[in-house]
């Protein structure tokens, strides 16, 4: 774990971008993706590298980041805006040429997203912008008008060496109870892999282990290799690190999913609070964000928005589903030690999309059909061993056979069981439920180190 004492951290964190290894926690976000006009390179590399400079730049290091997130802590001072920079395998290419971008040892980060086999709707049919971009700067901050004057002051400066083909603005959504949540409703964001030493610290109060050695059922520490890997293009310095990305716009039906799910208990007889757990069996949370694993109903956790210190029995669907999202995306000990734990990401996703309605009113004709859903986002060290595994050999996997029994719900595609008697497998009846994610759009990116940022135009 990374604590105040670790004698690498410092020099570690002054080498990469901010957010990998921890969230940058702003409410308002938007995503520039750019591509490089021909014969401009060098304009590009200039404007690149001018995002690390001055006195408050854009793009901080993860060691700039933790010491205003310390400043804020301390004397409530905010430090503006917070940018990160991320190159597709097409943006180095543009930049440096064939031979350098395949210098990446990815090999679906340099085919991009569009070459995937994920069974993803066709290029032309993505938003027309998020198609094969070279760059996607990401803006963030807690001022929504913030973000909207830097983005139009970027756009104007660079205007004459590159096309802004999309801003996709993200804001964070909140429950009731100042839990933040997607648009379906449910609490986004528990369970992450903990790479700092006093976010450990954090869980264990939050998850009631006083006993390290008796009271961890689920470990989420992690080391910063599992997102971490060294920026090919930078020779010679071990803190020249950097991250590969994934970005994917994926639009929501919420009204679709609601009918659905109303559908689903007509379908398994479940009524009353019954009901309720229908969407907490898709999705293997309730709304509240307490794991159907551990409660059979609502509102029975006081720490349920951040309770993650839960494991699943491999014999058992009759509690959590096989195919519940976060049973396909992270099967915990489903699997041999350490096989889950390996594929994790660090998931920096942000909803998109203004709603008129409140996600919490529990009627379902005023609920959007589209225009709002998910900006997917995730640092990983691999593309083909983390996302691409975890969204092809989990999600999409309709096998039957434990534990990718059926199709993940959300943003996997068929036909699955459910018990419709909490903790009774013999209970166990097959259901169908339709897909309410939309893939919009969205590309592989890779986030160089600070060096690589700093030197763009010497090398
Ligand atoms: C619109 C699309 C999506 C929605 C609505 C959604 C929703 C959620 C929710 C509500 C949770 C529970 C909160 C938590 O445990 O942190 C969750 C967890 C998770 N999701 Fe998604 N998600 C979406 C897309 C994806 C995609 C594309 C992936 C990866 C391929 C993914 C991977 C995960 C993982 C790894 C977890 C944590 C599981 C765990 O560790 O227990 N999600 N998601």
């Amino acid at each position: 774990m990374l604590s105040s004492k670790h004698p690498m951290r410092n020099e570690m964190l002054k080498g990469i971008q901010g957010n990998i290894l921890k969230a940058h926690g702003r409410h308002h976000t938007a995503n520039l993706f750019i591509t490089g006009e021909p014969e401009k390179q060098s304009e590009v590399k200039a404007w690149i590298r001018s995002l690390t400079e001055g006195k408050n730049p854009i793009i901080s290091s993860g060691a700039q980041q933790i010491l205003s997130i310390e400043k804020f802590r301390k004397e409530g001072e905010d430090s503006g805006p917070f940018g990160c920079f991320h190159i597709s395998a097409a943006g180095y290419k543009y930049l440096f040429g064939q031979e350098r971008a395949d210098l990446f040892g990815d090999d679906s980060f340099k085919d991009g997203m569009a070459n995937a086999n994920l069974n993803d709707p066709p290029l032309a049919m993505w938003d027309e912008g998020l198609q094969k971009p070279h760059f996607m700067l990401l803006l963030a901050d807690t001022s929504e008008d913030r973000v909207r004057s830097v983005t139009v002051e970027i756009q104007k400066s660079i205007m004459f060496c590159t096309k802004v083909t999309s801003v996709v603005k993200g804001h964070a959504v909140f429950n009731g109870k100042g839990a933040g949540i997607e648009h379906f409703g449910y609490v986004d964001g528990v369970s992450q892999p903990l790479f700092f030493q006093d976010e450990w610290e954090k869980y264990k109060l939050n998850n009631s282990i006083i006993d390290e050695s008796k009271d961890i059922v689920f470990d989420p520490r992690a080391k910063p290799e599992l997102v971490l890997v060294p920026d090919p293009l930078i020779t010679g310095d071990p803190n020249a690190m950097g991250s590969y990305f994934v970005f994917r716009k994926l639009e929501q039906n919420v009204k679709g999913f609601k009918l659905a799910e109303a559908a689903l208990a007509v379908q398994l007889g479940l009524e009353g609070e019954e009901e309720e757990r229908i969407g907490a069996q898709v999705i293997g949370r309730f709304e509240d964000g307490s794991p159907v694993q551990v409660v059979h109903e609502e509102g029975q956790m006081p720490n349920s928005a951040v309770f993650n210190n839960f494991d699943y029995d491999s014999e058992d669907a009759s509690k959590c589903p096989f195919h519940a999202h976060i049973r396909k995306t992270n099967p915990r000990s489903d699997l041999p030690k350490g096989e889950a734990a390996k594929r994790r990401m660090a998931r920096r996703g942000i909803p998109f999309g203004i709603r008129n309605d409140d996600p919490e009113d529990g009627l379902i004709d005023n609920k959007p059909e589209g225009d709002v859903g998910l900006l997917f986002m995730s640092y990983q060290a691999s593309i083909v061993d983390q996302f691409e595994f975890i969204q092809k050999n989990w999600a999409n996997n309709s096998n039957f056979s434990k534990p990718n029994t059926g199709l993940d719900l959300i943003i996997g595609q068929g036909g699955q069981e459910y018990p419709i008697k909490w903790g009774d497998p013999t209970s166990m009846r097959p259901a169908t439920f339709g897909q309410f994610v939309q893939m919009k759009g969205g590309e592989y990116f890779f986030a160089p180190s600070m060096r690589f940022l700093q030197e763009i135009d010497e090398l």
